[in-house]
């Protein structure tokens, strides 16, 4: 199937933005503009009347990011992966992510993951590790991010959080929603993350669904 024009113009923001930022460069390199495409079904997810309000005039460095996201919305494969059980059902209808770059396409390459996420306002995003290396950036509103390594740390636009394989961590909506990329690299970035309990008792191995 034919790209979308809408998809397109969101790929094309992102590889762009992360090529002018030399923090991202220093993460996972240049990304090339040019790659195969392989059309996914859409799904939708609550979450994407939130990421529909997302003022995008307020963040005049991603605005274009942000404008190809509510204009691609309905296009993109939202998921949610962990289970009611596992993180809530607030969390649930309130969170949700789609992989835009990568080894699952929907525009391919096999080095680096880049997927988009977003979070409402005072969710508590538990404790959980992965292999794969992780960077955050922030794309509109912030939130409080925690790792064992850096500690805690507000971070907003402009900003990049590094986890490294393994490093557990956790990110508190204190400050309102956060939508923002979240970069992998490493050897096998299929592996999901191991998540603990909200109550910090108990580990949850996180399967995802795969179709
Ligand atoms: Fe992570």
């Amino acid at each position: 199937m034919e790209v979308s024009k809408n998809l397109t113009s969101l790929k094309d923001n992102v590889v762009e933005f992360c090529n002018s930022r030399d923090d991202i460069l220093g993460f996972c390199g240049r990304i090339s503009k040019n790659l195969r495409y392989k059309s996914m079904l859409p799904q939708k997810q609550p979450v994407q009347k939130l990421v529909n309000k997302i003022s995008a005039p307020k963040f005049p460095k991603t605005k274009n990011i942000l404008d190809c996201i509510i204009r691609a919305n309905y296009e993109l494969k939202w998921n949610t992966t962990y289970s009611e059980n596992e993180v809530g059902p607030d969390f649930i209808k309130r969170y949700g992510w789609f992989d835009l770059i990568g080894p699952n396409g929907p525009f391919f390459i096999n080095s680096t993951r880049i997927m988009i996420g977003f979070w409402g306002e005072n969710l508590d995003y538990q404790m959980h590790w992965h292999e794969a290396e992780e960077a955050y950036v922030p794309l509109a509103g912030s939130a409080l991010f925690w790792s064992e390594r850096n500690g805690k740390k507000i971070a907003s636009v402009g900003d990049i959080v590094i986890h490294k394989s393994n490093e557990k961590h956790w990110t508190k909506m204190t400050n309102g929603f956060l939508l923002a990329l979240a970069i992998w690299k490493g050897t096998d970035l299929g592996v999901n993350p191991t998540i603990s309990s909200r109550d910090g008792t108990k580990i949850y191995e996180v399967k995802e669904k795969r179709d």
